[in-house]
């Protein structure tokens, strides 16, 4: 269900739920699929490293986030793994399998 966000306030509560739906020890790799990190190969990354959690059986222990643009695009595609403070810019998929050690 979609709910348009009207106020700060409401933009505030939604980021507290958010929060503390999350598990804090989860990694959390977040992946741009935007226009300019798409068009450098954000989505074979997105591949490459959904295929080694699986192969690594991982699935339950990180989670795979897909977001728009993080700004910034002619440094894409741009990985950010959540807990370990690990970011990439200009990633390969080959990184991304450097990364999935690390998780
Ligand atoms: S499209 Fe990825 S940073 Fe802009």
């Amino acid at each position: 269900m979609k709910r348009k966000i009207k106020s700060l306030s409401e933009l505030a509560d939604l980021r507290k739920r958010i929060i503390s739906n999350r598990d804090p020890n989860k990694p959390v790799v977040t992946i741009c699929i935007g226009t300019g990190c798409t068009a450098l190969g954000a989505r074979k990354i997105v591949e490459v490293l959904l295929e080694e959690i699986k192969a690594q059986n991982l699935n339950d222990r990180v989670e795979v986030k897909e977001t728009g643009c993080l700004g910034f695009c002619e440094l894409g595609p741009r990985v950010i793994l959540f807990l370990r403070g690990y970011h990439t810019l200009k990633s390969s998929p080959k990184m991304c399998l450097k990364l999935s050690q690390r998780l």
